[in-house]
């Protein structure tokens, strides 16, 4: 067989179905769009559902990819075997309600065996059991030897994913030993696949059903196709290798590996599930971050974290020391960004991230073995060996601790792990994941009359260019159900086929207004697109009723749209300045943009220090003041970057892309509405930096009249802190400079005065002394005296009367202070200031105690002082005997 090589083989493929009439699309984001459903895109056909539904009409009837898709349902086995993968490329091809069977099967046919060449006697097909049509169609369009043909039941043969469109199928397999000699019968054919000698490389799925999920199938009026072809999978049959980890691209990836380890491959069993599950992770994490993942404790971002983490925690396993993944991804790059050039571009992007989370891992592990190590100490000294399931979970899910490195680790102590109690909290873990996920249809949204509208009612947006316009109203509905009309008072949806309603998109809110006609007046509250891609206005009716076919005036907020526009223009502005402020490294991985405020989020590895924004924020205003002219135009995506325009992770696919240019400042690819000119945002102003996640900030800011708002309430406030200062505005800081030295000056004195006052009662409060059953006791009060100096004070009577004990009383502020002291000598006689305190305070309605030779407190009514006093004497009394 000749040999091809992968990055070929994906051009071959896609060659092909280019020349039976295909539009080839570059592969969509890994990200799910408006699909709920998949936290990653895991087959061809997956983000082109709205197309197979009738929700969307498709750019054309045959479309071929070559999409990047991630499964991680099989995660733990990835590396322990040769055959898993997390990422992987699907070459397809695919029919909305175009070409059936009888065109795909021949032309799958004529692909492998004329292009690829692959020998027919190391070929088998497999048909679902009841599909004689498929049958008939391999027996007369192509010549396969029909006792290679074998059918199937459903588990095998029939694609089928929740209620949605669904079909039969017939796999295309190869023979890896066919000196073996030919499989004669299906049980021969799975027992054959099972031990891996037949493997199935190419999936062709007739979508002919819709199914509801239960058994029931309604035949679909334009049948669809979808195919499927692992790339990695075909280059193995190609290259006559064993398995994806011996591709030539994989196989260069994992030759970095071995590079950086000192490890060879194919030497030690145990080091090769390290090199693979480094090779195979970092190949996904590189794509997932170049698609704008972010690692993060959930959803995707999590499932980057344990790739990423797994990656390089068996980097440790190989030995290899400090940071390394850089240089594998730069290998993920090399081979991989002939294909996705994005790669290329945001290759930097990618390694900081990457580094980022490659240090903090590197610091978690530490701390978890401590914590490990801890654990391992108790189980010690308790004289047991089993460590409960709760802290191995602990250890898995809060310091990225895989089970098996707990595991070994225990092990070597004569350890184990109570695995059932992990394997629950583990399920539970991920009942929670799913329950927050929720339920949603295939489509990937809720299953509401919002998301039924027809594929076929199309909406013209012109809000562009026009604010208002005659329009006729499609379709419409409530919350509940699909109406034809709605009456005054209710809530619901209404879809035109006209509209200068923005519907939420890239950032940027959806339109507010009203749709007006002699019978109705509506209020449209929010604009957003259905799973569909369908333009929905969310409406109150508030006079009359409103039915389909009706026609009335669609206007929005104009004023609110304003303020919306020199917000998103401002953001591109913004975004610009921080690349030539900051660096190169800014790239936006995030916006919000309403009336009143923009945010946006962008990567950077430190906090932006005030110096940097106020330089960016005279730069965006600077370039508001060149009054810049803001031009849209349509062009393909190849022209935009061409252009140096500034595409987001969110690119958008098609023939045409729209580029927002701002003088000569700013291109950027943008679907958003912005001003006509940079000089309608008047002022741009930022409010607030701040950090959102590690290697990402946030900066929000505002502009127009809100911007002019925001310096005029800074202005009053500043205004009438002269007034209250009695001063003009250049004199202020020096007034409270100036006050502020005043009001410590006076204290000093305040304090001084109170001291000479306090002196002088020194020796009234000594001859006040009492004796009491041969104690001295002094009882006094004080006026306006505080705690501290109360506690002073009591210090120097003690420390003059030698022996004996002192009562201090004092009103100040409107509440007591109390002190009692005694010299040591007198506790022997009984004396206790701190029962001394306890019970004089609740006199004075307080609290308080301590010890015996001191003790403090305070009370809320200065009215009882006098009581209070014979009260100390009392309890004096009663203490000394
Ligand atoms: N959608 C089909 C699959 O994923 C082709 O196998």
């Amino acid at each position: 067989m000749k040999f091809i090589g992968t990055n070929d083989l994906r051009e071959s493929y896609l060659k092909f179905f280019e020349s039976k009439d295909h539009l080839r699309l570059k592969s969509f984001s890994l990200v799910p769009k408006n699909d709920k459903s998949l936290l990653l895109i895991n087959a061809g056909m997956a983000p082109l559902k709205p197309y197979f539904t009738g929700l969307q009409e498709p750019p054309r009837k045959r479309i071929t990819t070559c999409q990047k898709c991630i499964r991680t349902g099989d995660i733990e086995n990835v590396g322990k075997t040769s055959r898993h993968g997390t990422f992987f490329e699907m070459l397809g091809n695919f029919s909305f309600g175009d070409y059936f069977k009888e065109e795909i099967i021949p032309w799958a046919w004529e692909f492998i065996t004329k292009e690829l060449e692959i020998p027919k006697d190391r070929l088998y097909v497999t048909i679902y059991l009841e599909d004689d049509e498929a049958f008939e169609i391999w027996k007369k369009s192509t010549d396969i030897d029909t006792n290679r043909i074998f059918r199937l039941g459903k588990e095998d043969n029939f694609w089928e994913h929740g209620a949605g469109p669904c079909g039969p199928c017939t796999e295309i397999h190869f023979d890896k030993d066919p000196s073996k000699g030919a499989v004669t019968s299906a049980e021969e054919f799975v027992r054959e696949s099972d031990n891996d000698r037949i493997i199935e490389f190419w999936n062709l799925v007739f979508t002919q059903f819709d199914g509801d999920g239960k058994g029931n199938y309604e035949r679909l009026q334009n049948p669809n196709i979808d195919t499927g072809m692992g790339l990695e999978r075909i280059a193995t049959i190609m290259q006559g290798v064993d398995n994806i980890f011996e591709i030539d691209t994989v196989k260069n990836i994992l030759g970095t590996v071995s590079k950086l380890s000192g490890v060879n491959y194919g030497e030690d069993p145990a080091k090769d599930i390290s090199l693979r599950i480094i090779t195979d992770h970092v190949k996904s994490v590189t794509m997932m971050i170049c698609d704008g993942i972010q690692p993060s404790n959930e959803g995707r971002g999590y499932v980057l974290r344990r790739l990423l983490r797994r990656a390089a925690r068996h980097g440790r396993v190989l030995g290899i020391k400090g940071i390394f993944l850089n240089e594998v991804v730069q290998s993920v790059v090399d081979n991989y960004g002939g294909e996705y050039d994005e790669l290329i571009s945001k290759n930097d992007y990618i390694k900081k991230i990457i580094t980022l989370e490659e240090e903090r891992f590197n610091e978690t592990i530490d701390s978890g073995m401590g914590i490990l190590l801890g654990y391992i100490d108790e189980l010690q000294a308790s004289k047991e060996n089993v460590l409960s399931g709760e802290k191995a979970f602990k250890l898995y899910d809060t310091y990225g601790f895989p089970y098996e490195l707990t595991e070994e680790i225990l092990e070597e102590k004569g350890m184990s792990i109570d695995r059932e109690a992990f394997d629950k909290e583990m399920n539970s873990q991920r009942e929670r994941a799913r329950s927050a996920r929720g339920e949603f249809t295939y489509m990937g949204g809720e299953d509401s009359p919002v998301n039924s509208v027809p594929g076929e009612i199309e909406t013209e947006f012109i809000g562009y260019e026009k604010s208002q316009i005659e329009g006729e109203i499609l379709f419409l509905g409530t919350d509940e159900e699909v109406r034809e009309s709605l009456v005054e008072g209710e809530k619901g949806f209404i879809v035109t086929d006209k509209t200068p309603f923005y519907a939420e998109m890239g950032g940027q809110v959806g339109d507010k207004g009203t749709i007006t006609s002699d019978n109705f007046k509506i209020f449209v509250y929010d604009t957003k697109k259905n799973v569909g891609g369908k333009i929905i206005h969310y409406v109150k009716v508030q006079e009359g009723e409103v039915k389909v076919g009706d026609k009335g005036i669609l206007e929005i907020d104009i004023k609110r749209r304003k303020s919306i526009c020199k917000n998103h223009t401002a953001t591109h502005m913004l975004h610009e300045a921080l690349r030539e402020v900051i660096g190169e490294h800014v790239n936006q991985s995030g916006s919000y943009v309403d009336s009143e405020r923009l945010r946006f989020d962008f990567t950077h590895f430190q906090g932006v220090t005030p110096e940097e924004l106020r330089k960016v924020e005279d730069l965006v205003n600077e370039k508001i003041m060149d009054v810049f002219n803001v031009d849209t135009n349509e062009m393909t995506l190849e022209e935009a970057k061409t252009k140096g325009a500034m595409a987001l992770f969110d690119d958008k696919y098609g023939d045409l892309v729209r580029v927002v240019e701002v003088g000569d400042y700013s291109i950027e690819l943008c679907g958003g509405t912005h001003v006509c000119n940079s000089g309608e945002i008047g002022l741009f102003k930022i409010v607030n930096e701040s950090g959102v996640a590690a290697g990402m900030r946030r900066i929000e800011a505002i502009t127009g009249f809100e911007a002019i708002k925001y310096m005029e309430e800074k202005e009053n406030t500043l205004k009438n802190a002269c007034s209250t200062l009695k001063c003009n505005e250049k004199d202020i800081i020096k007034r409270i400079q100036g006050q502020a030295s005043e009001i410590k000056e006076k204290e000093k004195e305040i304090n001084e005065l109170k001291a000479k006052l306090t002196s002088g009662a020194e020796d009234d409060i000594i001859n006040s002394a009492k004796d009491i059953n041969g104690v001295k006791v002094v009882v006094y009060d004080l006026e306006d005296v505080d705690g501290n100096a109360l506690r002073d004070l009591g210090d120097k009577i003690r420390n003059k009367i030698g022996s004996g004990v002192v009562v201090l009383l004092s009103k100040a502020s409107g509440k007591v202070n109390l002190v009692a002291m005694s010299t040591k000598d007198v506790i022997n006689n009984g004396i206790h200031c701190g029962k001394i305190i306890k019970e004089v305070a609740t006199v004075v309605g307080g609290g308080g105690g301590g010890r015996p030779d001191m003790a403090q407190a305070g009370g809320k009514s200065p009215e009882n002082i006098d009581k209070a006093m014979e009260k100390a004497y009392e309890v004096i009394q009663s203490l000394v005997k």
